[in-house]
């Protein structure tokens, strides 16, 4: 069950009962147990509006609350608050509930599935993957998984951009300073090279630069050999790229690349043309927001336009995206559509769903925008080391194993080697995932190893080696957990306290699905290894008699499931051994 929603209707009752208003209960966890576990706000607001007096309304509320089964005291607090405990008996009994619920761990689905498009990862083809198409990966992919467990349909798409200006350059720098072998060996590496070299020389050589235009004419023009050799670069580029994607353990259900639209954008012109949303502009197709009918003022302001085709007749970025929009409803019935982009592309997208919805179209667009990875000193984080080196994004995930192998062999945990050389990627991958997934995915953040593979604080690793330990105990008990089916009792403060945290699992899913924001699990995760290790302080297991054996065991399997489907849906692996 959902806690929050739970309570919040319980108290919108109560009000409506105890003072015949309709009214928001407003409920909040409270910030300090020792108020209470949750607070209802609303009785002040409305107090005001009724000109009375707020103590003598939220004590009636509180009458009303305090009978409920869930309630355990329901005090008034405040100018007039109600402060609410929540009874530990039908706690107990919620808990049993999602004990026997192994599918989904009492999680309920939403009520209205959708089908969404998740747009992510999406790196341009020929240049290495920055960080922030790392950022782009994990955060779509723990975005997908949050949103298929909620029960939508989601189509996670890689809209790579294999299409465009850096092709015509290609074709002439491979031929001028190519090297096959290095193009099998490392080819976004290779590719990046002749890349740089050819916009470089393109710029102080015109002959250079025409004939790399001349080249991309015809690649789009359909010639034979051209195209042939731009397949090579995206097939070499997706083999490449595909060998991320394995370590991180992240899917697709497609690859439709920008190259996948082109025979749609002529189309796409005309249609804008045809609507009178894009007119010429000095031999150039664009849309002028301040010229429209019933434009977002903000963009009608800025005056900049959307341009969808180049005097030269090429087609751009905001083209391909029009036309993607319109595929994706056609082709999925999609209802939403998110793009898991930078944010400082906030501009492009702004502009791209405004003139979808001067097209007509009705799908939910939505912008999933994140912050900048910084590196030590503060500035955005480079993809090569000092000497000038490319550091490529395979070489940080190696790194990261390579410091998750050294950690795990420290104190305390000097794990044998075999097991830490087996766990390396686990851990260290979890580790480079969870710190980026812990933030609210709109700030920056810094990178920093040595918090990242951490075994204590909010860190990945600390979030799996509780996990390890809680499959410990329950292997220790050899306790078959089928039959774990409650009751659970709760009469340690320390238990009372791991209980409420299992209880806010549901709202710490749906709240991360529903703003696309992960760190709703991460920040649960935390929370709950948190009380799990006070719990294993205070509270004896193993030899303790039954009944509260078996309950002190559910909770154990609670808190394992949960750590593991918090981390599965982040992404990160939960290893049952550390
Ligand atoms: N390839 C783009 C880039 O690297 C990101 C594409 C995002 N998706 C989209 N439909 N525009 O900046």
């Amino acid at each position: 069950m959902r806690i929050e929603p739970f309570l919040d209707a319980i108290a919108a009752a109560a009000i409506h009962d105890a003072l015949d208003v309709e009214a928001p209960a407003i409920l909040r966890p409270t910030s300090d147990a020792t108020h209470g576990d949750y607070q209802v706000n609303g009785v002040l607001g409305l107090a005001k509006r009724l000109k009375q007096n707020p103590r003598e309304l939220a004590a009636k509320v509180a009458e009303r609350l305090a009978a409920h089964e869930a309630i355990a005291s329901a005090e008034v607090a405040g100018p007039g608050f109600v402060n609410l405990r929540l009874d530990d008996a039908w706690l107990g009994r919620v808990l049993g509930d999602a004990l026997v619920d192994r599918d989904r761990d009492g999680v309920p689905a939403v009520e209205t599935p959708e089908t969404i498009v998740v747009d992510f990862s999406s790196p341009n083809i020929a240049k290495q993957m920055h960080v922030g198409h790392l950022r782009s990966t994990i955060l779509g992919d723990a975005i997908s998984r949050t949103l298929r467990f909620v029960g939508h349909e989601v189509i996670g798409d890689n809209h790579l951009g294999d299409w465009g200006t850096q092709f015509g350059l290609l074709i002439v720098g491979m031929r001028e300073w190519g090297s096959d072998e290095a193009l099998a060996q490392d080819p976004i590496v290779e590719l990046e090279r002749v890349y740089k070299l050819a916009s470089a020389r393109a710029g102080e050589d015109e002959a250079f630069a025409a004939s790399a235009r001349a080249e991309l004419a015809k690649l789009q023009a359909g010639d034979g050999e051209n195209h042939a050799l731009w397949q090579r670069f995206v097939d070499v580029s997706k083999s490449s790229l595909n060998l991320v994607y394995d370590r991180l353990g992240v899917t697709f259900d497609e690859w439709l690349g920008e190259s996948a639209y082109n025979d749609r954008l002529a189309g796409v012109v005309e249609l804008l043309r045809e609507k009178g949303i894009a007119r010429e502009d000095e031999g150039a197709i664009c849309v002028f927001f301040g010229e429209l009918e019933g434009v977002d003022p903000k963009l009608a302001k800025q005056k900049v336009p959307f341009i969808v085709q180049k005097g030269d007749g090429a087609f751009l970025y905001s083209t391909t995206d029009i036309a993607t929009v319109l595929y994706r409803r056609d082709r999925w019935e999609a209802d939403r559509a998110i793009y898991v982009v930078d944010k400082r592309q906030a501009g492009h997208f702004a502009q791209l769903f405004e003139v979808m919805r001067l097209l007509g179209v009705e799908m939910k667009l939505e912008h999933v925008g994140f912050g900048m990875v910084l590196g030590d000193d503060g500035k955005p984080k480079k993809t090569r080391d000092a000497s000038g080196k490319v550091e490529t994004l395979a070489s940080l995930l190696d790194e990261a194993e390579v410091r998750a192998e050294a950690k795990m062999l420290e104190e305390p945990l000097a794990l044998d080697p075999e097991v830490a050389r087996s766990l390396r990627a686990s851990v260290g991958i979890g580790a480079v995932k969870y710190a980026d997934l812990m933030q609210n995915r709109t700030s920056d953040y810094t990178f920093a190893w040595d918090k990242l593979i951490a075994f204590t604080g909010n860190a990945g690793p600390y979030i799996q080696y509780m996990h390890a330990r809680c499959c410990s105990v329950l292997r220790k008990s050899e306790q078959d957990r089928d039959a774990l089916t409650g009751p659970i009792t709760l009469e340690h403060d320390a238990e009372r306290a791991l209980a409420r945290q299992l209880l806010k699992l549901a709202d710490a899913i749906h709240a991360a699905a529903e703003a696309s924001n992960p760190h709703y699990i991460a920040g649960h995760l935390y929370e709950l290894a948190a009380r799990v290790s006070v719990f294993w302080e205070h509270c004896p297991i193993l030899d303790v008699a039954a009944p509260l054996r078996e309950s002190r065991l559910a909770l154990a399997d609670l808190s394992r499931r949960q750590l593991a489907r918090g981390l599965n849906l982040l992404g990160i692996d939960a290893p049952d051994r550390m």
